[in-house]
């Protein structure tokens, strides 16, 4: 059986962490939170736990992990080079929500980089991680602690849904506080990409670097023919049970739009869901409305993304519609999970 143990981020027990250190040491399971989302962590040095990673997730094994490493010297010991310019972003950015990709040593198991040459590695901002990841040895392989297709968890709760009796032990932090998966940017050639938008933006990155290049699957919609460059994104990750689709367009007409198109389900005997911001919560008279955050506060919205789909599969909607957040900072980030969830449907108007 899976053993839950609740930690205080402002006052770690030494003692859970321990307790969880001693199950990696050992080869085990063990899901803790980051300032993104939960992961799932194994020692990443050791290919069997790696393999039991894949398992309890349902991963196809072509999808490689990320390690989590608690201190930069830890980095030359698994991968064969850092490049000045990986140098930099990990000086600017680490610890943060910030993954890069490597060439690797040959001490990390295939099992760990989904068979691939290269390693991705992150240090993660938040203070039980960080001390997990040393008190078990300085390698933690840990994808986020969802079943395969389900939306990543940001709650322990999530982690228990997907994960009870399939894993060791959940360290629970409280809800965390980004909300969605780091951004990944591949390092191990000269010409810099991100494979995965994120909480760090491409200018965010470009000021430290210099110009960076982008999948350009990264927004694509409708079907997709392009394969991305991250194994993991060509998956139609995060999806909800009911059919989401994105509405684009001034708040005016989305709104009315989203009001139809319910108003035509409903009227077929479906249940429909809704995703508004605080700002339309009120003007939305039918179906299972929810609140993503605050269209002024982007942050909210990537806070809480992740959440409100979990919630729609607990209410079993058939149909959800949802309004479009390609404003911002986060816009890029938000709208690549957004439309990934929608398997790439999105209405313009
Ligand atoms: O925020 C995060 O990154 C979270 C937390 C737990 O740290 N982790 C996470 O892991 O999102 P996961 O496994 O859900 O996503 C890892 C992504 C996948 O899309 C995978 O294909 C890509 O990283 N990836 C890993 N290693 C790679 C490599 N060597 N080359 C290209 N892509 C890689
Ligand atoms: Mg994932």
């Amino acid at each position: 059986n899976t053993i839950l143990r609740k930690v205080d981020e402002c006052n770690i027990s030494m003692k859970f962490i321990k307790e969880a250190s001693v199950i990696l040491k050992e080869g085990g399971l063990v899901a803790f939170p980051t300032e993104t989302v939960y992961g799932l962590g194994a020692n990443a040095l050791n290919k069997k736990a790696s393999a039991k990673i894949y398992e309890a997730k349902g991963r196809p094994s072509d999808n490689p992990l990320i390690v989590h490493i608690a201190e930069l010297v830890a980095l030359d010991k698994i991968v064969t080079v850092v490049p000045e310019k990986a140098r930099m972003l990990a000086e600017k950015f680490w610890p943060g929500p910030l993954t890069m990709i490597f060439n690797k040593k040959d001490i990390v198991p295939l099992e760990t980089t989904g068979g691939l040459n290269t390693v991705a590695v992150r240090m993660p901002n938040h203070k039980l991680a960080l001390s997990l990841i040393k008190e078990s040895g300085g390698y933690i392989a840990a994808p986020s602690a969802n079943t395969s297709g389900r939306p990543s968890p940001t709650k322990a709760s999530h982690v228990a849904e997907d994960m009870n009796g399939k894993i060791d032990m959940i360290l629970d932090g409280g809800m965390v506080g980004i909300g969605i998966e780091s951004t990944i940017v591949d390092v191990s050639n000269d010409n810099p990409m991100i494979l995965r938008p994120g909480y760090i933006t491409k200018e965010m990155i470009e000021e430290v670097i210099g110009e960076v290049y982008v999948d350009q699957t990264i927004l694509a919609e409708g079907d997709i023919s392009q394969r991305p460059k991250a194994p993991g994104m060509k998956y139609k990750h995060y999806a909800p049970k009911g059919d989401l689709t994105i509405v684009e367009g001034d708040e005016n007409v989305v709104v009315e739009r989203i009001l139809k198109l319910a108003e035509e389900k409903i009227a077929a005997n479906y249940q429909v869901g809704i995703i508004a911001t605080d700002e339309t919560f009120g003007r939305y008279s039918i179906g299972q409305v929810k609140s993503i955050g605050k269209r002024s506060e982007e942050q909210s919205i990537s806070h809480n993304l992740y959440n409100v789909l979990r919630e729609f599969d607990d209410i079993n909607v058939d149909f959800i519609y949802s309004e479009s957040f390609s404003d911002g900072k986060l816009g890029v980030a938000i709208m690549n999970r957004l439309l990934k969830a929608a398997g790439h449907k999105i209405i313009h108007i």
